[in-house]
């Protein structure tokens, strides 16, 4: 491929650093819960200005433990319905009801006035996400009608690592946000995620969830139906390594971001609007098509005769037309039904080059005039 979907990057020096992190957890035998993972919680929370931040296994779990903490389970959550399969598969596992609401097309966020609508008796709480890093300005309508209605408001930021919206950081804006440190994320740890919040109790309570709901690492008293849902300090040094790159990271993608939006100004293909308060960190590069282009072939098209892969889709399919949650789903959702099959996302990572960008959009534009 001369553009690939995405790309992994672990500079030398932080390759060698890794590794004698590593050796060093070998050696003193501290291989999980240690003084890495405290040193990735606490740069992690200065990055994203939030009191607290509680590493665990992945992003899955970072999302499931805040909800365990807020009893979901006593009644129903309101979720994004264009999002990944973790958002809904952890609000369940939790215990809660799920009911699945539309975005606004516009924006590819919950919609403010769809959530409204959806309140009912039981709903004590919404999962919003920022998909593709992007923070809308619509999540201050999301804060405003919770308030407004006694429920709780959960951030999946799964792909919003140093994004904010008027310089507040992602994470911060509900009770508590989750993050997800997959490979193809915009910071990697191999597996891992991180709980950001302002509360307190919640904080305390994440401690004892992610270690088999025990009351303190040292007792064998367990206070609550945790998991072990812990997070080893190989995978702390990883991601240790790709927090302390996160800005240049982040720098490098907009830059590439706004490479892109220059070469789409009078483009068919209408990228994704981004307001200039909200810093996007542009885990994905969305753009939507003209009507009447099949994507799939457009991406095969892409791949077999120019070699540029375009990245996955966020999503391709919205949740409730997934089989698994058809127990859940209850009416069509046209907002994100449109949404999900008409976008794509373009190439972005942190090592990316201008001329690939070029490249990428070259050969889009050349694909859809033949
Ligand atoms: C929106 C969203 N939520 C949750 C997750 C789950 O994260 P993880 O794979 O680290 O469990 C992901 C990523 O994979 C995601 O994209």
């Amino acid at each position: 491929m001369r553009v690939p979907a995405a790309a992994i990057h672990f500079p030398d020096e932080d390759r060698e650093e890794i590794l004698r992190r590593i050796d060093e957890c070998l050696k003193s035998g501290q291989l999980t819960l240690g003084s890495i993972g405290k040193e990735l919680e606490a740069e992690f929370a200065v990055a994203h200005a939030s009191p607290h931040a509680i590493a665990v296994s992945s992003g899955t779990s970072a999302l499931e433990i805040p909800l365990r903490v807020l009893e979901a389970s006593r009644g129903e959550v309101l979720v994004q319905t264009n999002s990944f399969f973790a958002t809904a598969a952890a609000t369940l596992s939790s215990g809660a009801r799920i009911r699945f609401v539309d975005c606004d097309p516009a924006t590819m966020a919950l919609d403010p006035a769809a959530v409204e609508a959806a309140i009912g008796p039981d709903t004590v709480g919404v999962v919003t996400v920022h998909i593709g890093g992007y923070v809308p300005p619509s999540v201050r309508e999301l804060q405003r009608i919770c308030e407004e209605h006694g429920l709780w408001l959960v951030e999946d930021a799964a792909h919003a690592h140093g994004s904010s919206l008027d310089g507040q950081m992602a994470g911060t804006f509900g009770v508590a946000g989750s993050f997800s440190f997959y490979p193809t994320k915009v910071i990697a740890g191999g597996e891992g995620g991180m709980i950001v919040t302002a509360d307190d109790r919640i904080a305390e309570e994440a401690l004892i969830y992610r270690d088999q709901g025990k009351a303190s690492f040292l007792t064998n008293d367990h206070t609550r139906l945790g998991y072990n849902w812990r997070m080893s300090e190989p995978h702390a040094a990883i991601a240790l390594s790709q927090m302390r790159r996160l800005d240049e990271f982040v720098a490098h993608r907009r830059r590439i971001a706004a490479r892109y939006d220059e070469l789409l100004a009078d483009s068919p293909l209408r990228p994704l609007e981004i307001p200039s308060n909200s810093t996007c960190n542009y885990y994905k590069y969305i753009a939507f098509l003209p009507e009447g282009v099949d994507r799939a072939e457009l991406k095969q098209r892409l791949r077999s005769e120019y070699q540029v892969a375009l990245s996955g889709e966020v999503y391709e399919a919205p949740l409730h037309l997934q089989s698994v949650f058809a127990p859940y789903a209850d009416g069509p959702l046209p907002g994100a039904e449109e949404l999900c099959a008409r976008h794509v996302c373009l190439p972005v990572s942190a090592i990316m080059s201008e001329e690939q960008a070029d490249l990428v959009v070259e050969s889009v534009h050349a694909a859809l005039a033949s």
